[in-house]
């Protein structure tokens, strides 16, 4: 399973997946790329790193969203690379139709929370801010709908009172950087012809 990581930021879910890759927990899957829409993110460094190819792609001027020509090159640069499963790690834009559609079914995204609780941006704080005994994240299917798709994993974690919002964000980006390459290495044993 050819598997691209798109992300916008630190990268420390990709560099999450990328040592599970090197230890070999990846199963069948394999990172041929990494994809970033934000040309200093340090999420690109990881390609010399591991021995990936990174790319910077234009996502058009837009903050949150691709413009259309702009996303329809984005999903013809990952079919010229073959690309099985495409994996939102820390992407920050929302995907539409000429992603979503070439890639159906094939899309999958990391989010902070226990969704369905606490979709959209800032889902850390926005957990944190709501005082519940509990965080977490969760890695789903993407559809049109945003951070709507079935889930595939999710890993809880406890607020104590001793946490601060600094320790209970560690802990949630702990849990995810176990879950996702979990997600990751799961998939690849199921659907091998994804
Ligand atoms: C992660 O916490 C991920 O769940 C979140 O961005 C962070 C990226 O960190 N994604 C979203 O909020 C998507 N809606 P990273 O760049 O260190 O992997």
């Amino acid at each position: 399973m050819r598997v691209a990581l798109l992300g916008s930021g630190r990268g420390s879910n990709a560099e999450a997946v990328l040592r599970a890759q090197k230890d070999g927990r990846l199963s069948k899957a394999e990172v041929v790329g990494i994809y970033c829409d934000i040309p200093t993110a340090p999420m690109l460094q990881l390609g010399p790193k591991f021995g990936v190819p990174a790319f910077y792609l234009d996502p058009g001027p837009f903050k949150t969203k691709f413009s259309p020509e702009q996303e329809a090159f984005w999903a013809d640069t990952l079919k010229q690379h073959r690309v099985d499963l495409v994996v939102l790690a820390g992407f920050m834009r929302v995907v539409k139709a000429p992603l979503l559609e070439p890639f159906a079914g094939r899309i999958i995204n990391l989010h902070p929370t226990l969704l369905p609780e606490f979709p959209g941006l800032d889902g850390i704080g926005q957990t944190w801010r709501a005082n519940v005994p509990e965080g977490g994240c969760t890695v789903h299917w993407v559809t049109a709908e945003v951070d709507g798709g079935k889930h595939l994993g999710q890993a809880r974690v406890t607020r104590e009172a001793s946490d601060s919002l600094e320790s209970f964000a560690q802990k949630i980006h702990q849990a995810e950087h176990a879950l996702l390459p979990k997600v990751i290495a799961e998939l690849a044993q199921k659907f091998p012809q994804l």
